[in-house]
């Protein structure tokens, strides 16, 4: 019995945790899952540091609006974010072959 409540417990839990809302999502993770199935992250990676973050919110908002990657508003920001700045996230990411 005590293990049956206890996982009830812990079911309850994991369902408040969705319903709350899932973590933000890391830049890495974004950069690897939302940005190379057009191109390779070569594209992304040789302007990282380089363009502005006004140009860097340009270029997301297109390839949203007119190329079609998924990306949440909230989602450009973070990755604006790290692209300008340059996350340490993205920086290993780009200097893996
Ligand atoms: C649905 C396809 C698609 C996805 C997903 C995609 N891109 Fe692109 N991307 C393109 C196409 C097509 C081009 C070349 C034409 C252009 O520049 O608009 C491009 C070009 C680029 C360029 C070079 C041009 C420039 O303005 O600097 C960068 C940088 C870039 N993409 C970044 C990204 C990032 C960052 C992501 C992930 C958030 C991403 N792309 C996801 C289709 C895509």
């Amino acid at each position: 019995m005590k293990m049956i409540i206890a996982s009830m417990l812990v079911l309850l839990y994991a369902g408040t945790g969705l319903a709350a809302g899932s973590p933000k999502p890391k830049c890495g993770e974004l950069l690897l899952s939302r940005c190379q199935s057009c191109h390779y992250l070569e594209r992304v990676c040789s302007q990282v540091g380089v363009k502005s973050k006004r140009r860097w919110k340009a270029t997301l908002k297109r390839m949203v609006k007119r190329r079609g990657a998924e990306l949440s508003g909230d989602e450009q920001e973070i990755l604006v974010g790290c692209l300008t700045a340059p996350d340490p996230a993205i920086v290993k990411e780009c200097s893996t072959p």
